[in-house]
């Protein structure tokens, strides 16, 4: 990170940056901070949200070899919380969707900004953990209540009220099998919570929980569970097609309710399934109460000024100190598309 002091410099740096990079400062401290937690994964300015991720088989609740036995995953996580956000929404009624409604106790001022965190939560575990670049558009607006309307599919949901869910919250069958196969290519299906789904053997000394997970590549968002399921390989398609209790298969009920032509389709796409997935949950995020207006996707800063003050020095001179943040792009390209690589000099 380089240290200037004074507003000079920074105009000279400007100077080197084409016109519509020019902007040092988003409209808000909220989305500036929020910039902060999706760029600055690395290096001395790390705002560390992406340790909490990664590696993608992190479980961060509990530390050292705890974590490491549980046979739980952070990142899944996150996308499950994100799932049971919005299944609620009621895009005909312009109700729930993505308003941290989940959590109760985001009516409290410390937890202020929760729906975006949510939203937050599942681009980064998607990028860090091998999906498709998802934009990331700020703006949600935190629930100070439970939403009105209930009902988050469960194993044991029938297909015909699961597919009324989805409905509901604005995705038709092909969508429903499509978002459902993305969430699965990461995490588990736990004893501890289903018991009525996975069976007690897989509770071991390093599966503390007793994980039973939807691939054979439980931290990495790919393709892997659809080959899988299709062909018979590895897991087959996870716990909630094999389990041994039938009642709790609900994802083989959903994918063969089209003779699994939708799967087969996703399939065929290859890595382009993650580009579908993007997509899917891109929708799924972005699903918010009426009258919420999300802003434009966060681009990305080359140079961002931060810790700034305005000071006035020993001979009354007003200066402007603090430090700006500078990427050096794989491209030079503004969008979350692209890789950038952080470098700090003090
Ligand atoms: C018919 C629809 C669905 C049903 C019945 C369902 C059910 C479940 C169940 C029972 C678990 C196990 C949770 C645990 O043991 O901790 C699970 C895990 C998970 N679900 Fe779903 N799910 C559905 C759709 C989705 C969708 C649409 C997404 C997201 C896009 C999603 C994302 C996840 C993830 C990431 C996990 C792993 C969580 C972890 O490892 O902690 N699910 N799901």
């Amino acid at each position: 990170m380089l240290l200037f002091d004074s507003i000079t410099f920074s105009l000279s740096i400007l100077s080197t940056v084409p016109i519509t990079r020019a902007a040092f400062y988003y409209p808000t401290p909220a989305i500036s901070f929020l910039e902060h937690i999706l760029v600055d994964n690395w290096g001395a300015y790390a705002s560390n949200f992406s340790s909490a991720i990664t590696p993608c088989t992190n479980y961060v609740s509990q530390t050292g070899t705890t974590g490491l036995n549980s046979g739980r995953t952070t990142a899944a996580q996150w996308m499950r919380v994100m799932f049971h956000d919005f299944i609620t929404a009621n895009v005909s009624a312009g109700t729930g969707g993505i308003d941290a409604s989940i959590g109760f106790e985001t009516a409290r001022e410390e937890n202020k900004g929760m729906a975006d965190l949510v939203a937050l939560g599942t681009v980064m575990s998607n990028n860090l953990c091998g999906g498709a670049q998802m934009p990331f558009r700020p703006g949600r607006v935190d629930a100070f209540e439970a939403g009105k309307t209930t009902g988050v599919p469960a194993p044991e949901t029938d297909l015909e009220e699961t597919l009324l869910f989805f409905e509901r919250a604005g995705f038709d069958k092909v969508d429903a099998i499509g978002l459902t196969a993305c969430g699965h290519t990461l995490g588990s299906v736990h004893h501890g919570g289903f018991p009525e789904a996975v069976d007690e053997s897989f509770v071991t000394p390093s599966n503390t929980n007793g994980g039973s997970n939807f691939d054979t590549t439980r931290g990495v968002f790919d393709p892997n569970v659809l080959g899988e399921y299709l062909n018979g390989t590895g897991k087959k398609g996870g716990p909630l097609v094999m389990s041994y209790n039938d009642t709790m298969n609900s994802d083989k009920r959903l994918y063969e309710s089209d003779k699994n032509a939708t799967m087969r389709t996703l399939f065929a796409q290859g890595v382009g399934f993650l580009d579908t997935c993007a997509e899917l949950m891109g929708r799924a995020i972005n699903t918010v109460p009426a009258g919420v207006q999300l802003s434009e996707s966060i681009a990305i800063m080359p140079f961002k000024p931060f810790n700034t003050t305005f000071d006035f020095d020993q001979d009354g001179r007003l200066t402007l100190s603090g430090k700006i943040r500078i990427l050096t792009p794989a491209a030079w390209h503004v969008g979350a598309e692209d890789e950038w690589d952080e470098y700090g000099t003090e």
